[in-house]
């Protein structure tokens, strides 16, 4: 198969020594040795992340968490800040599971900013509140940190639910500094895994609000999860140990690199495609909100991107256009996430340059 360099929002590059781990024998999932790789795999979460919070990895995708959301934090009524395609996507999960959900709506491309989802909780009664991190279609990064102090700070009885799935491991981020009480992830973003695996966050308070909510299912009940793990230091249901041997192992990398220096990494590759997109079109994003990880450019020059991707993939690269029906052409998106590092990024615009012969 060919290989191209994935400079897209996921999947992104993974190492080959990371998914040769991948073909170690399987072991039972009930075994002393998978309760050591799993308590081992927490850790090192826990440590990367600094955090005294819960951590879990599932074998499902990241959108598991919006369910998990809707069947175990949403008692009745949410609101969610859509600001792009996955936010949308969170708030038709919750109101998909039959509880209320109010969105908070801002013009793609704009963040969600905190005296908004203030102005929005006065409103009404909410126990919910769902923001994305970053908006992986729009290439916006909301600022959660102080959104989340901001409903803390007067509603601390509300459960604040992240989706980071396209920016944890690669921003920075503590879940205690961010008062998060779910933080979800998937493997094929930030972390540089193959798909399948989910990685989440929690704290007890989202546990103890979950008991009290009927009708939480079996594969997404986080009390179910939690309680298990608890008591058995394993997964309710079989696990895929062959993507958790890559993840030990990934995880054992970015602790060595440290997070911090992952986030610059990452924030000097965004800073550059940011410096060369301004040169040409400009960012779609309001200025100040940009991703580090995803640039989403505004294609003003009205470029073809799919001829674009035939000509990088003659060199052996690939980049992704807009997301979704309203941002295709209007936009296309390099990812700089996991793996890549200045020079790679350096590369991938010399080459587009060189198609563009701009
Ligand atoms: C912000 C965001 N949320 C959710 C998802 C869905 O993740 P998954 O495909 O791992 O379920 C994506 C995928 O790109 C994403 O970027």
């Amino acid at each position: 198969m060919s290989h191209n360099r994935l400079f897209i929002p996921g999947p992104t590059e993974a190492l080959p020594e990371v998914l040769a781990k991948q073909t170690d024998y399987l072991i039972g999932h009930r075994s002393k040795d998978f309760t050591a790789l799993y308590t081992g795999i927490i850790g090192k979460l826990q440590e990367y992340f600094e955090t005294e919070q819960h951590a879990t990895v599932l074998t499902s995708s990241g959108t598991i968490w919006m369910d998990i959301t809707a069947r175990n934090i949403v008692q009745k009524k949410a609101l969610a800040g859509v600001c792009g395609a996955f936010s949308q996507r969170m708030a038709k999960t919750i109101s998909d599971s039959g509880k209320e959900v109010d969105t908070l709506d801002v013009e793609w491309g704009q963040a969600i900013k905190p005296e908004a989802v203030l102005e929005a909780l006065a409103k009404d009664d909410y126990d919910t509140v769902a923001i994305v991190h970053n908006e992986t279609s729009t290439g916006v990064r909301n600022p959660v940190g102080d959104i989340g102090a901001a409903i803390k700070k007067e509603y601390p009885d509300i459960m604040f639910v992240v989706d980071a799935v396209s920016s944890m491991g690669g921003n920075y981020m503590v879940p205690e500094k961010m008062n998060t009480d779910i933080l979800f992830a998937s493997t094929q973003k930030c972390f540089a895994l193959p798909p399948g695996l989910s990685i989440a966050l929690y704290s007890e308070e989202a546990v103890e609000r979950a008991r009290t909510v009927p009708g939480r299912g079996f594969y997404t009940d986080l009390v179910g999860i939690h309680d298990y793990y608890l008591k058995k230091q394993q997964n309710p249901t079989t696990p895929n140990m062959s993507l958790m041997y890559a993840l030990t192992y990934q995880l054992d990398r970015m602790l060595a690199e440290g997070a911090k220096a992952r986030h610059d990494r990452h924030e000097q590759m965004a800073q550059y495609t940011r410096a060369w997109a301004n040169r040409y079109m400009e960012m779609f994003p309001e200025p100040g909100y940009e991703s580090i990880t995803v640039s989403t450019i505004a294609n003003t020059q009205e470029k073809n991107i799919g001829d674009l991707n035939k000509e990088l993939a003659k060199k052996g690269y690939q980049i992704a256009n807009g997301y979704g029906a309203k941002l295709k052409e209007k936009t296309f998106r390099i990812g700089h996430m996991g793996e890549w590092n200045l020079d790679d990024v350096k590369s991938l615009l010399w080459h587009i340059d060189e198609i563009w012969e701009q």
